[in-house]
């Protein structure tokens, strides 16, 4: 059936900005600094490794690089266990390594966003130790949460908060005598002690952190648990199990109380004190698009992960709802809203729309990558989605490290053992060559398997052949620039079908087919790109299932 595509009025322009900055609709790819690439054969990727592979980068027209935790850690969470802030851990390199990284991106033309860990440290820190090794109320303790037990003999945890990884939020410590002693506060895992945020001290130790980074020349931070710094006066009960099912539904004690935002105000004057456009982002888990938006202030962070989006399921009503909600949102605070498809926490997005068919899932997210990248504002690459990889779902237990599965499931005997739902799946390491020592990642192995069929998937397998998933983000990213009316600017909605979206910006017009058959559409300018072959016939343009189209007007 013929539709009619015609403009009608629809969202307000997304925003408006006088000086836009280079981050506002910058393009920036996610390396997982374990599983990039790895030089010295260790199996684990490292920063020479990265850096090495930084020309594929430039290569597929992306502006920033992401880099996650390389710090001096005990790895009991991937790095996000910081024992030093300001320290490379021996695994992925040396400081001499971070710089090299750094320059050599900056001559690419590519900027590098590094990952800050203020919420907590690791209890290797050596805040933690002299913590421990304090008395109850002892000047050391007051950078952690420390607190005596609930019960007769204290036997009991402070409040009923939950781990986000499963569990209670509270461990108890054992005093020099031996005697069971206070509890400590860690949101995650054990190993990750919350820092307290009412500390002078730690306000300061950050702020010196911050310099030493910017001072090294990176452009700016992803800041982990930016929600979760401040937490509500007397750490009040919750009143009830499952919580970290109510993370991002609902402001908790925990997360995203206001008092966050004093902090990343402050973070801002200082990123702002140095030249250039050095920029924080948020890893925010916020209710609503609304609250969101609170961290994207003028004066607060620049950009906020947009994880309403990213949860979105595949259906085109809820994706139209998703980008005017947070187009309206951030642009009621003249910040770019980002788009995030996935990341290093969740189970790649390909294999999330699959509904079983690995197929579909590689035709949506092919799809869905087109129809990020024509959205106004900033979009995350997760590194590998550009070679269209599904989630590992068939690790070896033994193999795992999340600490998220041991933490819920022991021994892998819950029924959750082997499931999508943890977070080692999206992290396998990158195949670069079809063939070869794991497929070019690195000269000793890796870290995690990867599956056989992953020598097609390949960077080597992929490039130069256009029907490849590699090449498709290639043309899109290289179109994306060339096009001024894409990256930050104006949208509005054309008329459309339903399970179809048809989004017009200057010059320029995508169209989206969320169904799973074909929808015949007039033809509505020249074909640029598209993720699935078109066919025309007189005047109509066959949109096959699940694909994506750019079109110019
Ligand atoms: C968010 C990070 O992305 C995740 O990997 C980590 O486990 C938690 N924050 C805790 O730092």
């Amino acid at each position: 059936m013929t539709q009619e595509l015609t403009t009608s009025l629809a969202t307000e322009p997304a925003r408006s900005s006088e000086s836009p900055g280079w981050w506002r609709d910058a393009v920036i790819y996610q390396v997982y600094v374990r599983s990039f690439a790895d030089s010295d054969g260790d199996g684990i990727g490292d920063l020479r490794g990265a850096r090495e592979r930084l020309p594929h980068l430039a290569g597929l027209g992306v502006d920033a690089v992401w880099l996650t935790p390389f710090y001096a850690s005990p790895q009991a969470d991937g790095g996000y266990d910081v024992a030093d802030y300001r320290a490379v851990d021996p695994l992925f390199g040396s400081l001499g390594d971070a710089d090299d990284l750094v320059r050599t991106a900056h001559e690419l033309g590519l900027k590098v966003i590094v990952d800050v860990v203020p919420n907590h440290s690791s209890d290797q820190h050596p805040w933690f130790r002299e913590a421990l090794a304090d008395r109850p109320g002892g000047a050391a303790r007051a950078r952690y949460h420390f607190r005596p037990g609930r019960g007769v003999h204290g036997e009991l945890p402070p409040n009923d908060w939950e781990s986000v990884f499963g569990g209670p939020a509270w461990t108890r410590t054992t005093d020099p005598d031996g005697t069971p002693g206070e509890w400590y506060l860690h949101l995650f895992a054990p190993q990750q002690p919350d820092l307290d945020w009412d500390s002078p001290e730690v306000r300061a130790e950050f702020d010196s952190v911050l310099r030493f980074w910017l001072d090294l020349g990176v452009d700016g931070f992803r800041i982990d648990v930016a929600h979760g710094m401040v937490k509500a006066a007397g750490l009040p009960d919750i009143g009830h199990t499952e919580q970290a099912k109510l993370i991002g539904s609902q402001v908790l004690p925990f997360f995203d109380q206001d008092g966050v935002h004093e902090i990343h105000r402050s973070w801002r004057r200082l990123l702002d004190s140095y030249p250039g456009d050095r920029i924080g982002v948020a890893e925010a888990w916020a209710p609503t698009a609304e609250r969101l938006a609170l961290y994207v202030r003028p004066d607060e962070l620049h950009q906020a992960f947009n994880f309403q989006f990213l949860k979105c399921p595949w259906d085109a009503a809820a994706m139209r709802q998703v980008i005017d909600e947070s187009l309206a949102a951030t642009g009621s605070v003249g910040a770019p809203t980002t788009w995030v498809l996935s990341n290093h926490d969740v189970v790649r997005h390909l294999t999330r729309y699959a509904d079983g068919s690995p197929e579909r899932g590689l035709a949506r997210a092919r799809a869905a990558a087109l129809l990020t990248l024509a959205l106004p504002g900033s979009s995350y690459l997760y590194q590998g989605e550009e070679l269209g990889l599904p989630e590992v779902t068939d690790l070896p237990d033994e193999l795992r490290q999340d600490p998220a599965f041991f933490r819920t499931s022991p021994d892998g005997q819950d029924g959750q053992s082997g499931q999508d739902g943890f977070r080692d799946g999206c992290r396998v390491p990158l195949p670069w060559t079809r063939s070869g020592e794991s497929h070019g990642f690195g000269p000793g192995g890796s870290w995690l398997p990867q599956p056989d069929t992953w020598s097609g998937l390949s960077v080597e397998a992929q490039t130069g052949d256009p029907d490849s998933t590699l090449e498709l983000y290639r043309g899109a990213l290289a179109l994306r620039r060339e096009l001024p009316g894409l990256g930050d600017g104006e949208m509005s909605w054309l008329q459309a079908p339903a399970g179809v979206l048809a989004l017009s910006r200057p010059g320029f017009v995508c169209t989206l087919n969320t169904l799973g058959e074909e929808v015949e559409l007039p033809v509505p300018g020249r074909a640029l790109l598209s993720s699935a072959p078109l066919t025309y016939k007189a005047g109509t343009v066959c949109i096959p299932p699940d694909s994506c189209a750019w079109w110019a007007i």
